[in-house]
């Protein structure tokens, strides 16, 4: 049998295809049209498994796609394919609107065509899965509970809004058309590969560049962190045992603020390289001007899939966090070949004003 994933070269979708090499012995299929965000040197390891195919092609180009799914008969579909980061979509919603929502709509339908033209057995296993996240139910505040599957939607960024936009879609296709869609809903993750234009992997190169480390507003915003391979995992459980049409909210219950994450960070990084000049990383922080309509708080009850689907985090955060910095330290090359002209357009864009 076959799945096909989408976005399999960014962040998240790397985790999971090789998560997916490594432990299982089904064949994958990756369609991924290599935005900025998109690295195929992330998949070198594996670009000759037997069991692995890389497509470059665009979720909304009907042809490919549809050509894809009629040689390779997948049994599910995961969509992590998106444009993914809330400051872009704050300076260019156009893209975010165009890929999360327009090109969606042409995987969508693709997928539909596709699912009618099985037989009733393989429509009985079939997935369409959708990797959304928790930044759609919006901000709470300091005393408001975790969200739940049946919060209603309050998107506050462009990205937010259109990823929102993708999940009723997906539920549309789900309700109308009947195709077994199952959307969930994920806070931040972090681990290896994440572009470093997010807050992790952006503060460990800055601090080991001594560059200034940038915090939006006084860093009292706090979000709820789960390491990518716990995301996967889920992921993984909800291909093989989560129900079509229902949703599952994915979080790490695990709440800290930016300011705490980033002295966390700091404090890791005066043990494992320490600074030369007896300084510590902390005193390279800057606090700069806020991101316009930053979302206080994020927080995710993660109840339903523990009981319905017997999933749990198994990294905790300490470790994990460890482990990543350690990771981009090591390999501190693949954010070199990052960090090219296009990289430092966007940050000197991102932080010229702030
Ligand atoms: P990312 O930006 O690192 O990767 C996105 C990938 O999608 C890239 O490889 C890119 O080339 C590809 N892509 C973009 N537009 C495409 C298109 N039109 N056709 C084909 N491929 C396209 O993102 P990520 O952090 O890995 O996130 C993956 C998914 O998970 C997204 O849907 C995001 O909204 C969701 N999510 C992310 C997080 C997080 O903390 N990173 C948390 C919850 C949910
Ligand atoms: O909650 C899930 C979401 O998490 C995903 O849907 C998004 O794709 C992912 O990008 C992430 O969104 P955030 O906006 O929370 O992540 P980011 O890493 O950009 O920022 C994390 C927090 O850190 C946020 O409160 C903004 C702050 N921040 C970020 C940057 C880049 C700073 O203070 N300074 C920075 O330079």
């Amino acid at each position: 049998m076959t799945i096909i994933v989408t976005g399999g070269a960014g962040f998240i979708g790397t985790n999971f295809v090789k998560k997916w090499i490594s432990e299982v012995t089904e064949r994958i299929i990756n369609i991924d049209c290599l935005t900025y965000a998109g690295n195929i040197k992330n998949l070198k390891g594996i670009a000759n498994n037997d069991n692995y195919v890389f497509h470059k092609v665009r979720i909304g180009n009907k042809d490919a796609v549809k050509q894809i799914l009629n040689d390779e008969n997948p049994r599910a579909i995961i969509n992590f394919a998106a444009e993914s980061h809330v400051d872009r979509s704050i300076l260019g919603p156009e893209e975010f609107f165009n890929t999360n929502v327009i090109e969606t709509l042409s995987l969508l339908n693709n997928t539909k065509e596709y699912f009618n033209s099985l037989t009733d057995t393989k429509k009985n296993i079939f997935k369409f899965i959708h990797i959304s996240t928790d930044e759609v139910y919006g901000s709470l505040g300091k005393e408001d509970k975790p969200s739940v599957e049946k919060d209603p939607y309050r998107p506050n960024s462009p990205y937010a809004a259109s990823k929102a936009a993708s999940d009723h879609l997906v539920r549309s296709f789900g309700k109308t058309y009947e195709l077994p869609c199952i959307i969930s809903n994920c806070s931040n993750n972090y681990g290896p590969f994440q572009y470093p234009e997010k807050l992790i992997p952006l503060i460990v190169s800055n601090a080991l560049k001594e560059k200034e480390l940038p915090i939006y507003g006084t860093g009292e915003q706090i979000r709820d962190w789960l390491h990518v391979s716990d995301h996967c995992d889920a992921i993984i459980d909800i291909l093989e045992k989560g129900k079509a049409l229902e949703t599952y909210n994915i979080g790490g219950s695990n709440e800290i603020k930016n300011i705490e994450l980033v002295k966390l960070i700091c404090s890791n990084l005066d043990k494992m390289a320490p600074l030369d000049n007896g300084k510590f990383y902390e005193s390279l922080i800057r606090f700069v001007k806020d991101r316009p309509g930053h979302d206080t708080r994020y927080a995710i009850n993660s109840n339903k899939i523990m009981k319905d689907l017997n999933w749990k985090p198994k990294i905790p955060f300490e470790v994990g966090l460890v482990e990543t910095i350690k990771w981009y330290i090591k390999n501190d090359y693949w954010l070199e070949d990052i960090q090219n002209k296009s990289y430092d357009g966007w940050i000197n864009k991102n932080y010229e004003n702030r």
